[in-house]
């Protein structure tokens, strides 16, 4: 019984899939799981609610009032009560209110009100999964740190052939398990990520920026947080929202802020992720008035700002890790490999910017990562939150060496 003591809000909406719903809950009830179904108006016209409430031993909840005695079904205390809620099979139209907090039925409001982590399984046809209007709501409940359950690929119930079909109940099964499961690798740890551009004022209105979105940063605050651990996000400006509460973020414009907090930070945590792109220099002079256009040109003297990555590479302690990003346009491995050594780092992500799909702004990324004995791995394109996995994934091994040899 793999998920015994876990309490589980099963939200069904309104689509073809909601059969399905009813073999995930009878594998989840027999992974010990307590769970409490919470069905939409129209999810009801797709299975029933009798069949559902003698699948979990539970009355399911649909209404915020019962029509026979007019109690009510708090959606906050179902909010706080649950340690997962997985919405399976979830609508375009649902995932669009859930997005933008329309709070027009009893799943809706439970899910707003939730603390704890939200899952996601997207059930419909494949020109509606990728519709642009679907896919900006999915990159907003993303952004919230909802986990989204990929759709498979295949038949879908209008005859057409595509990606939109909600996943096997089998398989989500086991990303509730894994879910859970994984919440134990980094447990009563706390990481400190670097994420975003810096901004150095030239003036009242300008600024030495980059483009980075921080969306790489974020991806990964967001995977060390599902692997339990507490996560302090260091943040340039950047246009991501983020609701965990496992993840605290820490605004700043420029690189000497961003050193500052770092510097405080670093000693309480079991390590660092330098994501973001600082700026390597700054005006040597602030112009507290506006430059204003003239005849001749304008020159900016720069001095180099402090490489966070590198004090904080010497800084650390036997038990800490300290990762770095390498952004690189030539000899990449070897340029790496360099700067893991220069910053004392356990190891660095390599991205280059002559790899398609990899870099600033994107959604995806293509990365190899280096040891210390200058081992390269390579791996695929992928999205930036499946990235995100492979860099966590080194990082639970990283802290597990560095416990081993503490023993
Ligand atoms: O030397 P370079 O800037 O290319 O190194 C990139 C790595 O160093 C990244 O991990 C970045 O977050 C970090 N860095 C830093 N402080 C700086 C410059 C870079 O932490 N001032």
């Amino acid at each position: 019984m793999r998920l015994s003591g876990k309490h589980i809000v099963l939200g069904l909406t309104g689509s073809i899939a909601a059969y399905k719903a009813a073999y995930l809950l009878r594998g989840l009830v027999k992974e010990g799981a307590e769970v409490q179904v919470v069905m939409t108006p129209s999810a009801k016209e797709f299975i029933t609610p009798v069949t559902m409430s003698a699948l979990s031993g539970k009355p399911v909840a649909s209404e915020f009032f019962s029509a026979n005695d007019g109690s009510w079904y708090s959606h906050v205390d179902m909010g706080q009560w649950a340690d997962l809620v997985l919405i399976a099979p979830a609508t375009a139209s649902t995932i669009g209110k859930m997005a933008h907090g329309i709070c027009d039925n009893l799943l809706l409001t439970t899910y707003m009100s939730a603390k704890c982590p939200v899952m996601v399984a997207p059930a419909m046809d494949l020109d509606m999964f990728s519709h642009p209007a679907n896919q900006a709501n999915l990159d907003i409940l993303h952004s919230y740190g909802n986990l989204i359950i990929e759709p498979g690929d295949g038949e879908l119930a209008s005859g057409l052939h595509g990606k939109g079909r909600m996943q096997e109940p089998e398989i989500i099964l086991e990303e509730v398990v894994r879910f859970f499961d994984q919440k134990k690798k980094l447990l009563n740890k706390h990481f400190l990520v670097t994420a975003g551009p810096t901004h150095e004022k030239i003036d009242p209105v300008r600024f030495i920026g980059n483009y980075s979105s921080g969306k790489m940063g974020y991806a990964i605050a967001n995977e060390l947080a599902a692997c339990g651990a507490k996560v302090t996000i260091v943040s340039g400006p950047v246009h991501i929202k983020i609701t965990n509460p496992e993840i605290t973020i820490i605004p700043v414009e420029s690189a000497s802020e961003m050193y500052e907090h770092c510097l405080r930070i670093f000693p309480e945590t079991d390590g660092a992720v330098m994501c973001a792109a600082v700026a390597d220099f700054t005006p040597e002079k602030y112009s507290a008035t506006k430059f204003k256009r003239g005849k001749y040109g304008l020159l900016i003297q720069l001095k180099p700002t402090t490489d966070i990555a590198a004090e904080l590479g010497q800084l650390k302690s036997e038990n800490q890790i300290v990762v770095g990003f390498a952004l690189e346009t030539n000899d990449e491995l070897q340029n790496a490999y360099s700067k893991l050594s220069k910053k004392n780092l356990d190891f660095i992500v390599l991205n280059s910017m002559n790899d398609d799909g990899a870099g600033f702004g994107v959604n995806t990324n293509k990365i190899t990562i280096i040891d210390r004995d200058n081992n390269p791995t390579f791996f695929e394109l992928k999205s930036k939150a499946e990235v995100a996995k492979d860099i966590v994934a080194r990082v639970v091994s990283e802290i597990g060496k560095k416990q081993e040899k503490r023993h």
